[in-house]
């Protein structure tokens, strides 16, 4: 029971008075300043000056910055204008909000007239903070919108011309070019671009963005995105040349379990690779250009001879069309294309496209005992490798992609399945060649090098590493050194398999959106990076490919749809990614926006958890995956796991039941909140009946049983701490954690949330099978699909089913943040308006501290503990607040910025509760110190 002992008496308990008391200039304090705040950091949908967006109400974000504490927005206006004069001073303004009264500062609906396809926007705030002083008006920002209906797109799909019958196969990618004459005066010029297949443009001899693998994957049946790029500096008046590069990618596949039947995978020889392009061009007198895709174009085949996204590219440099994409290339032996009539009703405009990151060099190059020649990148990376090389013509280098040495040093790809992830690359001869694959990536650390002419150096072999566009959001970093190698492997899991989709892993013949492994890692995920526009996207897909009974798909896009005449969906903790994810997205980013556009899904999912549950409520006698991968699922040769698949299907049934109450809530739909939560009582008492004992045991006792229980609130009141104990035993009994993939995330919020952090942070230090870093101590760089991938005497697990970048058990990253570092949402108001910052040191550690770019700016919070004295420093943004908790504190003995907490700004209250001082913060950044347990 949490007991208020003692309040802090505070000269004054409002802002205005803890300013007041600043200005008398006592220690610690903040001389109050007339400054006004500024405004920065402008976003629209989360994105930064977007170009060729497809939200008809985009939704406007911004910062506020100053050097005073407590300082809260009052009242915004916002301005939009099509001219990219300052908005704020033109009297033809699209929109005005006028000066609104509100603290809200993002994910403000854009409220004026229809936007127009294609058209730029230019954007202005202001803001008004507590005192009722104006700032000045930001710069301006823009937005450009996508093309927004079928309508709007006037070109045709084309396709290179289907080989006659009796040609022999040519896979070789295809080119596609076409010439024309634009007028001098160019003002601008956008490409709207796609293709059945994967593309890469070029404009006049050059590679338009920064982008690859474009256009992405989605549910292509259902949703295509196209790309929007401002080639405006690429074309010329005269003539001009344009031409596309198409590959296989995810669209011609195959891509699915290839392990399994052939059914289960999107191979589809009726197929075609297609290319659908339309370029804008508007001149300085207001006139306008379009060249599309259609008849005019011809086709060819390139250097790309094969590629696929599980095989690797093969590659022959003497097939280059040099200057292909020029006006002036001879292309009379080209062939004409062919129009097709697929569909442009799916079209959607791009999410987060996938781009280049970190490059990065050999750390070794060595040769190993069976002779092959390795370079080892340090780092189990994915993206692709550059190459280069001087030889003759004609010669061939191979690489080959993997992500261990075996026991004895070899190079090891059997846990690669069928995915060859090699690379061959034949030189056209005739200096230094540089080669980078188009339509391939690997997943790696080792690379091995095969037929390379002459020595072969650091400089010859870059890494390149390739992720979705995300901005890194998170920083995590505490005194022990093994932990801080366990954040670092949890983010390159996240870059390695955030790329297109959120998928299990990046390497053997699977890469799938795997809904489970997505769920469990979500909210680590979006301390680490702002991925809210990436779920948004693959939340799509999810409702796209989601069946009409509600059944939601295991993997999205769902390439496997059935597996052995079963229906590939509607497992529990995977396919309860659709009501989960966009909750944890909402806590997050504030997003009620992913609540409107995912509700129906969500509610969908529930109702079909229903429907199989039955009128019982015991979600029973379905395939589940379970808890995949537990602690004993190597002893027992299952990957199940053994804690009961129907407890944890009601479990979640339950869990996903009150998450759609919740969010009816949010949206203030009180008659289906209260069908949910008449529900959620339901499930809970028959959850109780069926898997509880008297004395709080949970089904067969198993720690993901406990875990579930108590984190999803289903057990009474009475029950919840002895069960706790339960689980607090368990822990103790074994001294190491049994769970699988959906009781390893929340494992250690339960043990903590019930007061056992003792054995929370003895699990999280534990270095020896099973634990998090005991594929730390064994050299790993990212996240082990299996606790055991590489056995305590050096032999691997099952080849079949072995990833070394899975990141699922990197989901304890939550609770690192939150607890270790002690940067929590309240989800009462989410997206960090008000923050509970709350650390509990422990383990040993002499430090955490973790920070966090959050909506409204960066939050953070680190302690140090030294000899007895706790030191905090905090972070917390304009325009929010925090409840702060020192552990171990009293109201007496706490300083802040060297002065007594009654004297420091920003501060509007503080109570001593159990052995805490919890205080209310405004923003700021605060300096607290005190010996703890001192009077
Ligand atoms: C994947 C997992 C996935 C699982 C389903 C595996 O093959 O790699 O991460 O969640 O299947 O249980």
């Amino acid at each position: 029971m949490r007991s208020i002992v003692r309040l802090l008496r505070l000269a004054s308990v409002g802002l205005a008075g803890a300013v007041l008391l600043c200005a008398c200039g006592m220690p610690g304090a903040v001389k109050e300043s007339r400054t006004p705040v500024r405004v920065v950091n402008l976003r629209v949908d989360s994105d930064e000056n977007p170009v060729g967006i497809g939200t008809r109400t985009p939704r406007l974000s911004w910062q506020i910055q100053s050097d005073r504490r407590a300082v809260v927005q009052s009242a915004y206006q916002v301005v939009v204008a099509r001219s990219d004069q300052p908005p704020a001073q033109r009297a033809d303004r699209v929109w005005d909000s006028g000066k609104v009264v509100s603290d809200r500062s993002i994910e403000l609906p854009y409220g004026g007239p229809s936007l127009r396809s294609g058209q730029r926007y230019f954007w202005q705030v202001r803001v008004w903070d507590e005192r009722g002083i104006a700032s000045s008006w930001s710069a301006a920002a823009y937005w450009e919108m996508g093309l927004l209906s079928t309508g709007d797109w006037r070109a045709s799909w084309i396709a290179p011309p289907q080989p006659a019958a009796e040609a022999p196969p040519d896979d070789a990618a295809p080119l596609l070019r076409r010439t024309f004459r634009l007028k001098r005066g160019i003002r601008s010029a956008r490409v709207y671009v796609t293709s059945h297949g994967l593309y890469e443009l070029q404009i006049n001899g050059r590679r338009v963005g920064g982008e690859v693998l474009t256009p992405g994957w989605t549910s292509y049946d259902r949703r295509l995105q196209y790309q929007t790029y401002d080639v405006t500096r690429m074309l010329v008046g005269g003539r001009n040349a344009i031409g596309a590069m198409l590959g296989d990618g995810w669209y011609i596949g195959p891509i699915g379990l290839q392990a399994l039947a052939a059914t289960n995978t999107t191979a589809d020889p009726g197929k075609r690779l297609e290319l659908l392009l339309q370029l804008h061009v508007t001149y300085l007198d207001g006139s306008e250009d379009t060249i599309v895709s259609d008849d005019a174009w011809k086709a060819s085949t390139g250097p790309v001879l094969r590629s696929g996204i599980y095989a690797g590219e093969t590659y022959d440099a003497r097939r280059e069309r040099t200057g292909w994409s020029t006006p002036g290339y001879d292309d009379h032996g080209w062939s004409a294309v062919e129009i097709t009539s697929s569909s442009k009703d799916d079209l959607v405009a791009s999410g987060p496209p996938i781009t280049r990151h970190e490059e990065l060099r050999p750390v070794r190059i060595f040769k190993t005992p069976a002779g092959d020649t390795v370079a080892d990148l340090g780092q189990n990376m994915v993206g692709w490798v550059r190459l280069r090389v001087r030889g003759k013509a004609g010669t061939t280098v191979t690489l080959r992609h993997a992500e261990v040495l075996d026991h004895a040093g070899n190079f090891y790809t059997a846990n690669l399945r069928k995915a060859r992830q090699e690379v061959r690359y034949t030189l056209k001869g005739g200096g230094v060649e540089t080669y980078e694959p188009h339509f391939a990536y690997q997943g790696f650390r080792y690379v091995a090098i095969a037929g390379y002419p002459g020595r072969l150096t650091a400089g010859d072999i870059t890494g390149i590493v390739v992720h979705a566009d995300l901005p890194t959001t998170g920083e995590f970093e505490t005194s022990n050194a093994l932990v801080n190698q366990l954040q670092h492997n949890i983010l390159w899991g996240q870059k390695g398999n955030f790329v297109a989709v959120p998928s299990d892993c990046p390497q053997r013949d699977e890469r799938l959106g795997w809904t489970g492994d997505a769920e469990v890692f979500s909210p680590t995920a979006a301390f680490n990076m702002d991925v809210d526009g990436f779920f948004t996207r693959w939340l799509a897909d999810l409702a796209a490919d989601q069946d009409p009974n509600g059944r939601v798909p295991w993997v999205v896009p769902d390439v496997l749809h059935r597996i052995a005449d079963q229906p590939a969906g509607g497992a529990a903790g995977w396919s309860d990614a659709a009501t989960i994810i966009p909750w944890n997205l909402y806590l997050a980013f504030a997003d009620t926006h992913i609540l409107q556009v995912q509700y129906g899904s969500m509610r969908r999912w529930v109702e079909y958890e229903r429907a199989r549950a039955g009128d019982d409520y015991i979600w029973d006698g379905d395939f589940q995956f379970g808890d995949w991968l537990d602690f004993f699922s190597t002893a027992l040769h299952t990957s199940f796991g053994s804690t009961s698949p129907d407890l944890i299907a009601t479990a979640y049934f339950a869990h996903s039941t009150d998450i759609v109450r919740r969010t009816a809530l949010v949206l203030g739909r009180q008659e289906d909140a209260a069908r949910y939560a008449a529900l959620f009582e339901n499930i809970k008492n028959a959850f109780n009946r069926k898997f509880v004992a008297a004395d709080g045991r949970v089904g067969e006792g198993t720690q993901t049983a406990y875990v579930l229980a108590l984190d999803f609130d289903l057990l009474p009141e009475r029950l919840r701490k002895p069960a706790a104990e339960l689980l607090a035993q368990n822990v103790r009994q074994t001294g190491h954690l049994t769970t699988g993939f959906l009781g390893t995330p929340r494992l250690l919020t339960v043990l903590s949330r019930y007061d056992h952090l003792a054995e929370a942070y003895m699990l999280l230090t534990r270095t020896e099978f099973p634990s998090w870093l005991y594929p730390v101590v064994q050299g790993a760089t990212t996240i082990w699909e299996r606790w055991d991938g590489i056995k305590p005497d050096g032999t691997f697990e099952d080849e079949g089913m072995n990833s070394f970048n899975h990141y699922a058990y990197g989901a304890v990253g939550e609770w690192m943040y939150e607890v270790m570092a002690g940067i929590r949402i309240d989800p009462d108001d989410p997206g960090y308006k008000h923050v509970l910052i709350e650390p509990q040191p422990g383990g040993g550690f002499s430090h955490a501290g973790a920070s966090h770019q959050s909506p409204y700016g960066r939050v953070a919070s680190g302690w140090t503990l030294r000899a007895g004295t706790m030191s905090l420093d905090i972070e917390i943004p304009p325009n929010t607040r925090a409840t702060v908790t020192l552990p171990g504190a009293k109201l007496a003995a706490v300083r802040e910025s060297g002065g007594p907490l009654a004297h420091a700004a920003g501060i509007t209250a503080g109570r001593e509760e159990d052995s805490s001082v919890v205080l209310e913060a405004g923003s700021g950044n605060y300096h607290f110190r005190y010996a703890l347990g001192a009077h």
